[in-house]
């Protein structure tokens, strides 16, 4: 399995949660982490799963992450693995909103297909922290992934 974890994050909380899911992943195979403003959408490489995260913002992932999905290629993402997730106020998702369900949904409309339903990672304040065991959650989260990935 070679994923590639590709995230926004202003505070460091969805870095945390990207650092979890990676250290998990990794016992599975490689994975790595790449900040989306760093990362090139034309050189995916021999990903086979692409994990996208972003804090929510304004109901919706960050410009970076936005702008990253937008410049993937079409022919890359056929056939591709791919699953999202969000940092976000542990409210109703009608409030809140959710950057992963859109994440998903644009990579979906592009070609990919979910590996697993998006998941939100929750935060108790505008920078955080996390809620407690919101990174265990997301190594358990990871283990998921990585389970339906080598059925
Ligand atoms: C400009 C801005 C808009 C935000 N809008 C939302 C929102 O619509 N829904 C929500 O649940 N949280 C919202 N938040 C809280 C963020 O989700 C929170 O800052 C984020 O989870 C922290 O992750 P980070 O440390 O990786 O940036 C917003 C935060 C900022 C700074």
């Amino acid at each position: 399995m070679n994923a590639l974890i590709v995230y926004d994050s202003k505070f460091g909380n969805t870095e945390k949660i990207a650092k979890a899911i990676a250290e998990k992943l990794s016992s599975y195979g490689q994975a790595k982490t790449v900040l989306a403003d760093k990362a090139d959408p034309q050189e995916l490489g021999n990903t086979d799963i692409l994990i996208i995260g972003s804090p929510t913002q304004a109901w919706r992932p960050t410009e970076p992450v936005q702008s990253f999905i937008k410049n993937i290629p079409e022919e890359t993402l056929k056939g591709m693995h791919i699953a999202g997730f969000d940092t976000r106020f542990r409210k109703t998702r009608l409030l809140t909103g959710s950057a992963a369900r859109i994440i998903t949904k644009r990579l979906e409309k592009k070609g990919a297909g979910t590996i697993i339903p998006p998941e939100s990672f929750f935060v108790s304040g505008m920078e955080g922290p996390l809620i407690e065991g919101e990174e265990k959650r997301a190594s358990e989260w990871a283990e998921m992934i990585a389970e339906k990935k080598i059925k």
